[in-house]
């Protein structure tokens, strides 16, 4: 008789590698977890389908640490006191992120893939770059300072539609976010109108970058359960050693 089938999904080994230049001191071979990365624009549902996933790979077996933009230890709250004074010029406000991500990088992300665990990061290095780009900074400035992060096992861009997000903001907190609506950059005085625009700005400066690192593009604007059995079969395919962080095409 057949053993029956573990419930666990091992994670099977698959090559990791820096962006760029890296962290001095780091042996790949020992980052045995997956780093799995969620992106996509304010409201495009990347909390839930996070929720969601930590909660099967947890019952499934998996250690799970999960990171994202503002929450390292080191200077989460100094960024968003900077950020409130209006006292950041392009350079700084990159380095204040760009720090918030190393400190990550390296006192949260390594660490758990080396200990075998899962991680999810709501968002990556490419919001960080689009941001930067769409503010005036060149973008090889921009990959150049990100040429320290971990290329992760997957990336997935919840594709929403701006007028969609608008909706599911409002459902929410009844508001816009200044910043998510790009008013720093003065495309427009009216939040609404500037929202699209950012978005839309935003939008295609990440499509651009799909090119180039070839991440997964989800339809996230369907319902909650549909985005999330998508991003499970992905995941799971991802735990077979298969990542897409290589592959290039949307979702079919
Ligand atoms: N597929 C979906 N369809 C409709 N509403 C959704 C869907 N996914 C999430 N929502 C709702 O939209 C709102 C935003 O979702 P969520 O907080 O997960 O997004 P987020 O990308 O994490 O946003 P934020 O950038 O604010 O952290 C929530 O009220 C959530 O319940
Ligand atoms: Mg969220």
């Amino acid at each position: 008789m057949l053993p029956s089938e573990p419930n666990v999904l091992v994670p099977a080994p698959a090559a990791k590698r820096f962006y760029g230049h890296g962290i001095p001191g780091i042996d790949l071979k020992e980052l045995t977890g997956k780093l799995i990365v969620i992106e996509g624009a304010d409201g495009s549902g990347r909390s839930t389908q996070i929720r969601r996933l930590v909660n099967w790979l947890e019952t499934s077996g998996h250690g799970t640490v999960q990171v994202g933009l503002k929450r390292s230890s080191l200077i989460s709250e100094e960024l968003e006191r900077a950020k409130e004074g209006n006292i950041l010029c392009t350079t700084t406000l990159s380095l204040f992120y760009a720090t918030d991500f190393a400190d990550q990088m390296e006192n949260i992300i390594i660490p758990a893939l080396k200990s075998g665990r899962m991680v999810l990061a709501d968002r990556y290095i490419y919001t960080l770059m689009v941001r930067d780009i769409v503010r005036g900074q060149e973008k090889n400035w921009v990959k150049n300072l990100y040429g320290l992060a971990l290329a992760p096992d997957a990336v997935f861009y919840l594709n929403v539609p701006p007028e969609e997000l608008i909706r599911r903001s409002f459902a929410k907190d009844q508001a816009l976010d200044y910043w998510e609506s790009g008013m720093d950059l003065g495309l427009s005085r009216d939040m609404f109108d500037s929202f699209l625009k950012y978005q839309d700005l935003i939008r295609n400066h990440f499509m651009q970058l799909q090119k180039e690192f070839g991440f997964q593009i989800i339809d996230g604007s369907r319902n909650e359960d549909e985005v999330y059995q998508t991003l499970k079969a992905q995941v799971t395919t991802v735990l077979s050693g298969n990542g897409n962080g290589t592959d290039h095409g949307y979702e079919t």
